[in-house]
Parts: structure tokens; C-alpha cells; sequence
């Protein structure tokens, strides 16, 4: 046998593991598609320097066309080509943050596709630090064209379960790497020679970009994108085209709040199944056959958030209440994450 089978029944996808990635790695270097993990969460991945293998990523995700790819390499030794220039900014990024869940959006190498940019002049990068997902970048040699390995529209995967319950057969081959360790996708920046603006916040949060910075490029401006009303995130909607769309949503319909209120919540959802994800301690009043989860922290709360809105979804409930964790360091990731599952909907 060259490959095992998943140890969960029902997928025909084949599968590998450390020690064998050569055949997927091989796949993806004829044009297939290979899920593949990461750090952050699993990614649907195809050779960047095949169109015809690019473009069957958006048709099994159902992404729309104009939302482009990041790029994910083994090394900066690969930037070269990729990109068409490396600002000072990045450079020290790149040093500080990869490999690492980072992606750095610079201007890209003419060689790079259309397809894989919609068109833009820039290209994200990434250089994923899982150990597995470093060996089988190595082993593909080539730029990997990937996004998160999730139906459009969907939760992330943060396990290669979850990855083939949306695109089981849909994809040539899958390498398991166990659950990934942040459970929520990249920090996203674009770097030029005047400012660094995040478009999409992560695990590396903006203090650690403004003081990996601050020493030796004190007049590079940090920033986040102008607020568009509200949140403590700024919406990335001008500057990353993929924050737009309708994001990380579960089958049941999620409310954010700071505090879940048991009365009042149960009397706003009377009649429908609800459950509640809490922050540090168990909600108050909202009945005993309420299923709930309770993060101990805002890690915790990253780490789990895709599969727990996921594990709802199968206890049958129509609607999720989510407390928010607290505006900062990881958080407000989580915070954003949420915000755009909930479309908005708070309590
Ligand atoms: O952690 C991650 O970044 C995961 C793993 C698999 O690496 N990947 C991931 O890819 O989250 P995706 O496609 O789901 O999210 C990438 C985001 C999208 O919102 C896309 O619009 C944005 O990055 N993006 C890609 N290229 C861009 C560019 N040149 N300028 C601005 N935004 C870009
Ligand atoms: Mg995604």
C-alpha cells in the first residue's frame, strides 16, 4: 500500500503521512489537487505554474473567481520567484514571523498567473512553519497556490476530517498532519517601503509587527485599514477582496455578544435548539439541555472556534451564541472571525 486510508469511514480520497509525502507531492507536480496541513488551518493546495490545476481549486471550493490565492513556499530562497520586489519591511517580517502562520503581500513576479492574483499586481506569501507542510513544500519544489481547504462560505478545516467532509473526492490526494495548532488563518499584511497595513489579523498580531519594526524602520507607518463603522477590527473589505464575501459560517446561524445573558436569551430563541460558546466561565440561565463550550482563552478559543461552531452544527442547533474574548492579542482575531460568521448579528 502506498497510501492508508483515513481512520474515519466514508472518504475515498487517498491519504499520506510524514515519510511518505513523495506521491502527493508528485500529484500536485502533474496538476492535481492536494489537501495538505498547515499551523493554522488545512489548505487546498495546486501547483502555481499550472493554470488549468489553479483554476480547479476555485471550482472545488466554489470561490469566486476574483478572489485571488496566497502562494505558500518552503523558503525565502523561492521569493525571488515570485515576487518583483522585497521592501526592507518584509524582509525583517520574513526574518522575525516565517516560517510562521504570516502572509506578506508584495508585488508580484510577472511569471505569477493572473489566475492565481484576480488580476492584481500584488501576490501573498507564505511560508508555513508545520512540519509537515515544510517537508512536503520541499518535496514540490514549485510555488503552492493554496487557500483554506473549506467549501466557500464554510468554517476553515483545522483537521483533515473536517477538510474531507467538504472536498472529499474533489481532490486528487490528502496529507494528514493531525489538528493544526492555531486554528485560525494567517495574519495577513501588505508591505511596502512607507507602511505595513494589516488586511487580515492572525496569531501574529500588529504589536508584534510594530515592534519587530519599530528599532531599525521607526518611519515605516503600521496600520490597520481606514475604519468602515465600528468593530475593533477594521474591516480588510478595500484591501483584501476575499474578506467580502460571506465567511467561516456553520448550517446554524451565529450571534456574537460580550456576556451571554441566560433570560433574555432564552426568551429571544424560544422554540429553536441553541447553543453557546462562553469565555472562561459556564453561562447562567440558559437551561440544562443547552449545549455549551467553554474557552479558557483566547489561544484556546482560536485553536477550537472552526471545529466547535462545526460540533454545534451536529448537536442539531439552528443558532450559536458566541462570546467574544477580550479586544486583544490573539483575541482580536477571534473577535474578527466571529464578527464575520455572525454577519454582523449581536446581542
Ligand atoms: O493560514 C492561511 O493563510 C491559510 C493556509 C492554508 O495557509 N490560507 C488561507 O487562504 O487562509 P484563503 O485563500 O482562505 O485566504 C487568503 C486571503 C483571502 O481573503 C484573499 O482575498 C486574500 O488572502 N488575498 C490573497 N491575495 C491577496 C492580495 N494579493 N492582496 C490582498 N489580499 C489577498
Ligand atoms: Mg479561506
Amino acid at each position: 500500500m502506498l497510501h492508508r486510508q483515513p481512520p474515519f469511514s466514508g472518504f475515498v480520497t487517498p491519504v499520506y503521512t510524514l515519510g511518505n509525502l513523495g506521491p502527493a507531492a508528485e500529484a500536485l507536480r502533474a496538476g492535481g489537487l492536494v489537501v495538505f496541513p498547515t499551523e493554522t488551518v488545512y489548505g487546498i493546495g495546486a501547483s502555481a505554474l499550472l493554470d488549468h490545476a489553479v483554476a480547479r481549486i476555485f471550482q472545488a471550493k466554489g470561490r469566486p473567481q476574483d478572489n485571488p490565492l496566497i502562494l505558500h513556499i518552503h523558503s525565502t530562497a523561492l521569493l525571488a520567484d515570485a515576487v518583483s520586489s522585497v521592501p526592507r519591511s518584509a524582509e525583517l517580517l520574513f526574518e522575525a514571523f516565517s516560517p510562521g502562520p504570516l502572509t506578506i503581500v508584495l508585488p508580484k513576479a510577472r511569471r505569477v498567473s493572473p489566475l492565481v492574483t484576480a488580476g492584481l499586481p500584488t501576490v501573498g506569501i507564505r511560508i508555513p512553519s508545520h512540519p509537515v507542510a515544510r517537508e512536503f513544500l520541499e518535496m514540490c519544489k514549485v510555488p503552492v497556490a493554496a487557500p483554506s481547504a473549506n467549501i466557500s462560505g464554510e468554517p476553515s478545516p483545522t483537521s483533515l476530517e473536517m477538510a474531507l467532509s467538504g472536498l472529499d473526492a474533489k481532490v486528487d490526494c490528502a496529507v494528514d498532519g493531525g489538528f493544526c495548532q492555531h486554528g485560525i488563518e494567517s495574519t495577513i499584511v501588505r508591505c511596502s517601503d512607507d507602511e505595513v497595513v494589516l488586511l487580515r489579523p492572525g496569531a501574529i498580531t500588529l504589536e508584534m509587527i510594530a515592534s519587530c519594526l519599530e528599532e531599525e524602520l521607526p518611519g515605516v507607518r503600521v496600520r490597520v485599514p481606514a475604519a468602515e463603522g465600528g468593530g475593533d477590527v477594521a474591516p480588510a473589505r478595500p484591501e483584501a477582496p476575499g474578506m467580502s464575501y460571506r465567511h467561516y459560517q456553520p448550517r446554524a446561524e451565529v450571534w456574537v455578544t460580550e456576556r451571554v445573558d441566560g433570560a433574555r436569551t432564552r426568551k429571544r430563541f424560544h422554540g429553536r435548539r441553541f447553543g453557546v460558546i462562553a469565555m472562561n466561565r459556564p453561562p447562567v440561565g440558559v437551561g440544562p439541555a443547552t449545549p455549551v463550550y467553554v474557552m479558557n482563552s483566547a489561544e484556546e478559543y482560536a485553536h477550537l472556534l472552526y471545529r466547535k461552531l462545526v460540533w454545534f452544527d451536529d448537536q442539531g442547533c439552528e443558532v450559536i451564541i458566541a462570546e467574544l474574548p477580550p479586544p486583544h492579542g490573539v483575541g482580536l482575531a477571534v473577535r474578527d472571525r466571529l464578527q464575520r460568521a455572525a454577519g454582523g448579528q449581536e446581542l
